[in-house]
C-alpha cells in the first residue's frame, strides 16, 4: 500500500430539496457574487429563477454561455474581467462540470495580475483563488468534489487540466432531482466518464483489496442505474446513486493507498475533444476498450482478471487470457447496449489528424511514464483502432 496525504475541504450538501440551503450557505461570503452558468438548461429547468430568489440581497453579476469543453477565450477571460471590475467576493457556479471547471479557472485568474493561461499551464503557481460555491446539475465529472478543472484553448488545440488545492469548491450543493432533465446522450456520457475515472484508478501497479471492492461496486452501481434512468429519467433513487458515484470520481478517495496510473485514457480523450470538441464521456467510451486491448500483457493481465471477475462475474476458473479478453468485450458491449457511439467516425472524426493528435499527446501528456507506458507509436495504434 502506498502512503497518502489526503484532505478535502469541500462541504457536500446532497439530496432532495437541498438547494433551499443556498441562502444559508451564501451568508458566509461577501455580498458580491459572480453567477456562472451554461447555455440555458438551468433556465429551462427553473433552477435559475429559484437561485435568483435565494440570492435576494446580494449584488449579482452574471456570466452566462459557458460551453461544454469550456473555452479560455472568451469564458475564462471574460469571467476574470468581471471579477476584477466588480470586486467579486464569491463565485456561484450553477450547471455541469464545464461551468464549474471554468469557474475554477476564473477563481484563480481573479487573484492574479498576469495572463490567466500562466496559471492553467502551471507556468506560475496558484497562490490564491476566490471561493466557489456550486450547484452541480450533471452527474459526470466529480468537479464538485475535486480541485481540478479542464480548459480548452481553441487556437492551439490545447485542452489542459489544472489542479490545485485552492480550487476545491467551498460548498457543493447536489440535488439529483435536477438531473432528471439531462438528455440521454449526456446521461450516458456522464456515466461513461465516471466509469472511466474509476478505471483510471483501478488499472494501476500497487492496489489494495478494499479499493478493488469499492471501485467494482461503484461501477456495478453505475451500470445498473444508468439503464434504469435511460428508461425512467425521473427515477430519483437511481439518479442519486449515480450522482454519489460520480461525485467521488476524481477526488482520489476511490483509490487512497493505490499507486498512480497516469490516467492514459483521459490523456488521449482530451486531445480528441480539444481537436474536435466532442463530448468527453463519448470519447472515453471509444478509447477505453482499445487502450485495454493495447496494454494487455503479462504484466497487466492481473488487473483485467480482477476487473472481469469482480465487475462482470466472469468465471474465475477460466484461463487468465480468456477472462481478460471477455472483460474487454464486456465493457465494449455494455457501452454499445446503452447506446454510446463506439468508433471515431460515429462522433465525426476521420483519420486525417490521428498522427498529429498522437504526437500532441506524446509530447504533452507524459504517457511514457504511465503504469502501462505508451510511446507515440502506441498512441497512434490506439487511435487507429478507434476508427473501426
Ligand atoms: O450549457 P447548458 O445549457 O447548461 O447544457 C449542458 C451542456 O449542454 C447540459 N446540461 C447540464 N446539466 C443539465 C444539462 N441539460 C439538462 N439538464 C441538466 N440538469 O449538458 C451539456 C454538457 O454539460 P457539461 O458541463 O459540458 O458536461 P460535464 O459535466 O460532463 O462536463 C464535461 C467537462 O468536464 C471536463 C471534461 O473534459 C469536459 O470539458 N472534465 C472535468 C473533470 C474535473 N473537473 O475533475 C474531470 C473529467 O475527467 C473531465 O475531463
Ligand atoms: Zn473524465
Amino acid at each position: 500500500m502506498v502512503n497518502f496525504d489526503y484532505q478535502t475541504p469541500t462541504r457536500l450538501i446532497f439530496g432532495k430539496g437541498v438547494v433551499d440551503k443556498l441562502q444559508e450557505v451564501m451568508a458566509q461570503f461577501g455580498p458580491r457574487v459572480l453567477l456562472t452558468y451554461g447555455g440555458g438548461s438551468i433556465k429551462r429547468s427553473g433552477l435559475y429563477d429559484k437561485v435568483i430568489v435565494l440570492l435576494a440581497g446580494k449584488q449579482v453579476t452574471e456570466l452566462p454561455g459557458i460551453q461544454p469543453n469550456p473555452k479560455y477565450n472568451p469564458s475564462v477571460l471574460e469571467g476574470v474581467r468581471l471579477c476584477k471590475e466588480n470586486d467579486i467576493d464569491v463565485i456561484l457556479a450553477v450547471g455541469g462540470g464545464s461551468v464549474l471547471d471554468c469557474s475554477k479557472a476564473i477563481a484563480a485568474g481573479a487573484k492574479y495580475d498576469g495572463e490567466p493561461w500562466d496559471l492553467i499551464t502551471y507556468k506560475v503557481p496558484i497562490k490564491a483563488a476566490l471561493p466557489i460555491v456550486d450547484i452541480i446539475t450533471m452527474a459526470a465529472t466529480g468537479s464538485e468534489y475535486d480541485c481540478g478543472g479542464v480548459i480548452s484553448r481553441t487556437e492551439t488545440n490545447d485542452k489542459v487540466g489544472i489542479m490545485d488545492p485552492h480550487l476545491f469548491p467551498a460548498v457543493s450543493i447536489i440535488d439529483p432531482s435536477y438531473t432528471f432533465t439531462v438528455p440521454a446522450k449526456q446521461t450516458r456520457a456522464g456515466v461513461a466518464d465516471c466509469i472511466n475515472h474509476i478505471m483510471e484508478q483501478y488499472f494501476c501497479g500497487e492496489h489494495i483489496a478494499m479499493n478493488d471492492a469499492f471501485m467494482e461496486g461503484a461501477i456495478k452501481s453505475l451500470m445498473k442505474n444508468v439503464k434504469i434512468v435511460l428508461q425512467k429519467p425521473d427515477d430519483y433513487e437511481a439518479r442519486a446513486e449515480i450522482f454519489y458515484a460520480t461525485t467521488l470520481g476524481c477526488n482520489g478517495i476511490y483509490a487512497l493507498g493505490n499507486s498512480m496510473s497516469g490516467w492514459p485514457m483521459h490523456a488521449i480523450e482530451h486531445a480528441l475533444s480539444a481537436y474536435y470538441d466532442i463530448t468527453h464521456g463519448e470519447g472515453l467510451a471509444i478509447v477505453t476498450p482499445r487502450w485495454m486491448r493495447h496494454i494487455l500483457n503479462e504484466t497487466t493481465i492481473e488487473r483485467f482478471v480482477s476487473f472481469g471477475t469482480g465487475v462482470f462475474g466472469i468465471d474465475a476458473s477460466l484461463p487468465q487470457q480468456e477472462i481478460a479478453e471477455r472483460a474487454i468485450q464486456a465493457i465494449y458491449d455494455f457501452y454499445k447496449e446503452i447506446g454510446m457511439p463506439m468508433s471515431l467516425p460515429e462522433v465525426g472524426i476521420d483519420d486525417s489528424r490521428l498522427g498529429e493528435m498522437a504526437h500532441h499527446i506524446a509530447v504533452n501528456e507524459g504517457l511514457e511514464h504511465a503504469w502501462a507506458p505508451l510511446q507515440e507509436a502506441d498512441i497512434l495504434a490506439i487511435l487507429q483502432d478507434c476508427m473501426k
